[in-house]
């Protein structure tokens, strides 16, 4: 497994080995990989030839310094626990190898940037699909895997791969959970003891919310997970909406026949953490 630094070099690479006729699969992260990244690698690992795995803190997606700072960064770490999995080369360039010049591209993704975390989060995906559009031409994977931790972040890849028409194939990846049901995320680690305890109560109210659709409508099982969540003193929901999977749009009703998703943004401490789970009819 190599570790590569500058476009050029990775650029060699990697036209050598479509020369040799492999499939490239790209898992972008900003790095302090859990098992949820790792599931990622796996997955690709499953699916092509060839894995490359970046990690880069990208700051274009960060719409609060404060949190691009308390971003967790350990570099080595991060290649120890790729080494025995399918990973065969990481791509960690410096900032200004992806951005020689700023980036002042503006993404229009409608309706899909302007609830949860694209209302919450203002810029936050342009900053992604700046990124990620940055990546994927300098990598040029025929495959690239995401997480559906990150749910809306799917929707906005898939939509600019649409938009831009993209030679790739974009394939979401199942949420990877702790033992006790916290979404597994590299903010994880910035939770003192007691509010990783009380973190679980987030997963654990979303879980038991799947199991209320026949007894409360959707306002009030939306009120029910919210006041569930912020009785907790360690916990204070931003958001929680029940909408539907493609096109965001907030669901009235149960009867509604598209796909739901109960999404959930929840501020504990300085430390936001957001999770989601399928409604199912
Ligand atoms: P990061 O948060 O490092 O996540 C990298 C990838 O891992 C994303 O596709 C994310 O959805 C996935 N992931 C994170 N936690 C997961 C979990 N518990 N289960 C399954 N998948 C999980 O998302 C980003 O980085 C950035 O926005 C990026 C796409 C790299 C652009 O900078």
């Amino acid at each position: 497994m190599q570790v590569i630094k500058h476009i050029n070099d990775l650029r060699k690479i990697l036209s050598g080995k479509r020369e040799e006729g492999l499939i490239i699969g790209f898992v972008p992260t900003m790095g302090a990989l859990h098992q949820g990244h790792i599931s990622l690698v796996e997955k690709a690992g499953q699916e092509t030839d060839y894995v490359v795995v970046s990690i880069f803190v990208n700051p274009t997606q960060f719409n609060d310094k404060g949190d691009l700072e308390r971003y967790p960064r350990d570099l080595q770490k991060d290649v120890d626990l790729l080494a025995p999995t399918a990973c065969q080369l990481i791509f960690n360039p410096e900032a200004d190898e992806i951005y020689p010049e700023p980036d002042t591209r503006q993404f229009d993704f409608g309706m899909l940037e302007q609830v949860m975390e694209g209302k919450f989060r203002p810029g936050h995906f342009n900053g992604v699909a700046q990124v990620v559009s940055r990546l994927f031409d300098i990598v040029q994977p025929d495959k690239a895997f995401f997480g559906q931790k990150d749910f809306q972040q799917l929707a906005i890849i898939n939509e600019m791969v649409r938009k831009l028409k993209l030679p790739v194939e974009i394939i979401p990846c199942p949420i990877i959970r702790e033992a006790d049901g916290l979404a597994m995320s590299s903010r994880n680690m910035l939770l003192n003891p007691g509010q990783r305890q009380n973190s679980v109560l987030i997963s654990a109210t979303l879980s038991e919310a799947t199991n209320k659709t026949t007894e409360l409508n959707v306002e009030e099982l939306r009120s029910w997970v919210i006041n569930r969540i912020n009785k907790n003193e360690y916990l204070n929901t931003e958001y929680f909406e029940i909408v539907n999977e493609l096109t965001f749009q907030p669901v009235m009703n149960w009867n509604d026949p598209c796909m739901k998703v109960g999404c959930i943004a929840v501020q504990c401490g300085k430390t936001r953490l957001i999770d989601n789970i399928e409604f199912k009819n």
